[in-house]
C-alpha cells in the first residue's frame, strides 16, 4: 500500500536566534570631580551558540561592558535582555539567579578562593545554587560531576590541592570547570589568557573551542589581544572609545 507523501516546502534552516542583546547601553564612572563615560550607546547581539569576542585597548570599557551584559553590574541607561528575560524587570535576587544557574565566568586572575581545594572550588556554583540541606543531600552527585569536568580538564590528579599550589593554566582550567559547573547557557570570559604564557594561553583557548565546537558553547570573550580574539572567534567586535562596532 502506497503512503501519502506530505508534500512540505523546502526546509530552510531557522536562522539562530538572538540569545543576548544589549541596545543603548551606557556607563559612567566617577573620578574625583569628574564622570569618565565608559561606554556610550552600545548595541550588541549574540546568537544562541556564537563565540563572540570583544576586542579593545586597554581601559577600553571591555570588563564593564562584559560585567553588565552578565549581570554583575547594572549600567546607567539602554536595556539588556537575555533570552527574553529584560534586565531592568528583574528584582536582584532574579539578576543573582540568572549568573548562577544561566552565565558561568572566567577571569584574567581566577578568582578561585585559596583557602578551598580544587574541588570545593569546583563545587562553589552548585553551593549557590542549593540550600544547605539540599547540597548535602545531593553532594556525591554533585562531586561526581565536579569530578568529571575536572578529569575531563586533565586536572583529575590535582583535586585536593589548593589554587596556590598549581600553575596559571592550572589555576584557569579550574576557573572553567567551576564555570561550567551549573551548564551555563553563556561562557563569559574577560582575557582569560591574559595571565598566561602564550603556549598555555592556547592550550586555554583549545578548551574553550572544544566547548563551543562540540557542545555549541555559547561564549563571549574580551580580550586585548586582536590576533587571540580573530583567531578563536566567530565574529569580533571592537570596542573603542566607549563604541562598539564590527570589526573591518
Ligand atoms: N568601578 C570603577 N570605578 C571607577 N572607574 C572605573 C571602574 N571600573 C572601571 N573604571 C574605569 O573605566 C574604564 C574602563 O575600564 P575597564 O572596563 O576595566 O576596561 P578594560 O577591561 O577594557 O581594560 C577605565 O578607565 C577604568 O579606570
Ligand atoms: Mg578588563
Amino acid at each position: 500500500m502506497g503512503v501519502a507523501m506530505e508534500t512540505t516546502p523546502a526546509q530552510m534552516p531557522a536562522p539562530a536566534k538572538v540569545f543576548l542583546r544589549c541596545s543603548g547601553l551606557s556607563k559612567s564612572f566617577r573620578m574625583g570631580d569628574s564622570m569618565i563615560q565608559v561606554l556610550k550607546h552600545v548595541d550588541l547581539s549574540v546568537k544562541r551558540g556564537e563565540f563572540v569576542a570583544i576586542e579593545g585597548r586597554s581601559g577600553s570599557g571591555k570588563s564593564t561592558l562584559m560585567h553588565l551584559l552578565g549581570a554583575l553590574d547594572v549600567g546607567d541607561s539602554g536595556e539588556i535582555e537575555y533570552d527574553d528575560r529584560q534586565y531592568l524587570l528583574l528584582t536582584a535576587s532574579q539578576r543573582s539567579f540568572l549568573r548562577n544557574r544561566h552565565f558561568g565566568f572566567v577571569f584574567q586572575f581566577y578568582h578561585l578562593l585559596p583557602e578551598l581545594s580544587v574541588l570545593d572550588n569546583t563545587l562553589l556554583p552548585s553551593m549557590v545554587q542549593y540550600s544547605w540541606l539540599s547540597f548535602h543531600a545531593r553532594k556525591s552527585q554533585l562531586r561526581e560531576r565536579a569530578r568529571q569536568l575536572l578529569d575531563s580538564l586533565g586536572l583529575a590528579h590535582r583535586l585536593k590541592h589548593r589554587p596556590n599550589q598549581l600553575s596559571g593554566g592550572e589555576r584557569q582550567r579550574v576557573a572553567i570547570a567551576r564555570a561550567l559547573m551549573n551548564e551555563p547557557k553563556v561562557l563569559f570570559a574577560d582575557e582569560p589568557t591574559g595571565n598566561l604564557d602564550a603556549e598555555t594561553g592556547l592550550q586555554i583557548m583549545s578548551v574553550l573551542q572544544k566547548l563551543h565546537r562540540q557542545q555549541g558553547q555559547t561564549i563571549v570573550m574580551v580580550t586585548h589581544d586582536r590576533e587571540l580574539a580573530r583567531e578563536q572567534a566567530d565574529r569580533v567586535m571592537l570596542l573603542q572609545a566607549g563604541r562598539l562596532a564590527a570589526e573591518k
